[in-house]
């Protein structure tokens, strides 16, 4: 897509909220050691130094798994293992010296290149290394001495967040020293998962050279809440075997504060900006943003729900419910609950015959605002409409346009409303109309 291209506005404008979201949060990325040594790390390098520019914390956590396999190899050293976790003995801990030397090497000349020609010409990338992870030996586990793998003890937080205030990139490589100035060896991806919990990144991103997680049929499961994983890691589900190191490590820093854990299969071209930058994205994320139920309303929660409302009602956001109309329509509700106490509402009416749907009463108690619930039921109605083979959602609004639309909806008239709901407009609300696909 070039600028002459008349997407490209569209495409630019869709992306600006994020952009604006993703100012001074601090993200931390898992990068297999494949992904330094394939052909198309010159691409990746580029969108790092863009997000970078953008004003993102970048933290970097290389791996050295691949070299090290392949080092020792060559040099028929046996790998032993202990239950998944590799013994680093004194020799293959020089391998992983030199393994994080040349993987660094390669890392910070990546992002010294001059970018001429490519999005990011004349943007200047600064790199930081150092000792940011104190380490502890991992011990003897089941009368296994570990040797030099390692677990973390610390992590720098203040000494790596002086560096991100200054706008640089801090490189982190799967070593950590210990208080005796020993090298320990570290598992790449846990040590992500602490670092993003020490500095309480807003995203852990593993860069994985492995497709995201896919469902039944083979389509990339979107989003799941930390609830969701954890139930997912429980079953026999296949493609959450697979994952499930990931998975399990994603599930840890959602329970220890990080907001969001993407899972990106790093062989999609732009994989780590279009995760970011559009709505869909192409990976799995994991959020910890509630451990709230979200349920089917039934006759019970009526009070709950009029609790809610009815404030809103007064101030005219939403229309009035009488109680017999909830009592007829409460199958299409869905309700949030936290402690058995219902904090949000939201319904979806669906007209089979035009394969359209309407969300209605979508509302969150105002003690628990901005902190993604709404969004968190909003997807939950789309997934509702979508088992319903529905084709297009709308709202009718009167306060909260801009909330609909950043989620992608656009403003429309009455004649695209199906002729039942046309019907019934009320001339005198003048309430707004906004549609999207699903
Ligand atoms: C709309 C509503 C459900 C959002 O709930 P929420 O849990 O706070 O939403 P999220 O956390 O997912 O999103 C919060 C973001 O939306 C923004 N937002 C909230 N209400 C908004 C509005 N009316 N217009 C524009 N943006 C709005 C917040 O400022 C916040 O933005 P930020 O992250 O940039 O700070 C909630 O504000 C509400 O109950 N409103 C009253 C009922 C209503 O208007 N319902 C819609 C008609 S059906």
């Amino acid at each position: 897509m070039t600028e002459n291209n008349p997407q490209f506005a569209q495409w630019f404008r869709s992306a600006s909220p994020y952009i604006r979201l993703h100012r001074g949060k601090t993200f931390v990325i898992h990068i297999e050691d494949e992904a330094i040594n394939a052909e198309s790390f010159n691409e990746l390098v580029h969108d790092l130094a863009l997000l970078n520019s953008l004003q993102i914390r970048l933290v970097l956590v290389y791996s050295t798994r691949h070299s090290i396999e392949g080092r020792l190899k060559e040099n028929k050293i046996r790998l032993h293992y202990h239950k998944g976790v590799r013994i680093t003995d004194a020799e293959t801990l020089e391998f992983v010296k030199d393994a994080a030397g040349k993987l660094r090497i390669e890392i910070e000349s990546g992002l010294s290149m001059g970018l001429g020609n490519t999005p990011m010409s004349e943007a200047e990338v600064v790199v930081t290394s150092g000792n940011f992870v104190r380490a502890k030996p991992l011990g003897i586990i089941d009368g296994v001495d570990h040797q030099f793998t390692g677990a973390v003890r610390s992590v720098q937080v203040k000494a790596i967040n002086s560096k991100l205030d200054a706008n640089e990139i801090v490189l982190i490589p799967p070593i950590g020293y210990s208080i005796t100035g020993e090298a320990f060896n570290l598992e790449a991806k846990a040590l992500a998962a602490e670092v993003a919990i020490a500095l309480k990144a807003e995203k852990l991103i593993y860069l994985m050279e492995a497709p995201a997680l896919k469902d039944a049929n083979e389509q990339v499961v979107k989003q799941l809440t930390r609830l969701e994983a954890e139930q997912l890691l429980k079953s026999d589900y296949a493609d959450a075997g697979r994952l499930h190191a990931t998975l399990n490590l994603a599930t840890q820093a959602c329970a220890a504060g990080v907001q969001r854990v993407h899972l990106v299969d790093r062989s999609v071209e732009g994989a780590i900006v279009r995760e970011l930058f559009s709505r869909d994205g192409v990976g799995t994320m994991i959020s910890s943003t509630s451990y709230d139920a979200l349920r089917q309303a039934t006759i019970h929660d009526i009070p709950g729900i009029m609790e809610l409302i009815t404030p809103l009602e007064k101030q005219g956001i939403l229309i009035h419910r009488s109680r017999e109309k909830l009592e007829l329509e409460i199958d299409n509700y869905t309700v949030m609950l936290r402690d058995d106490v219902i904090i949000g509402c939201g319904s979806l009416f669906v007209f089979t015959k035009e394969k359209a749907a309407e969300i209605a009463c979508l509302a969150i108690h105002p003690d628990y605002h901005n902190s993604g619930r709404g969004e968190q039921l909003y997807l939950t109605l789309v997934q509702n409409a979508k088992k319903a083979k529905i084709k297009r959602i709308f709202v009718l609004t009167t306060h909260t346009m801009h909330w609909f639309q950043e989620l992608g909806f656009k403003e429309s008239t009455l004649d695209e409303l199906p002729v039942e709901k046309k019907s019934l407009y009320n001339y005198q609300r003048k309430s707004k109309i906004l549609v999207r696909d699903v």
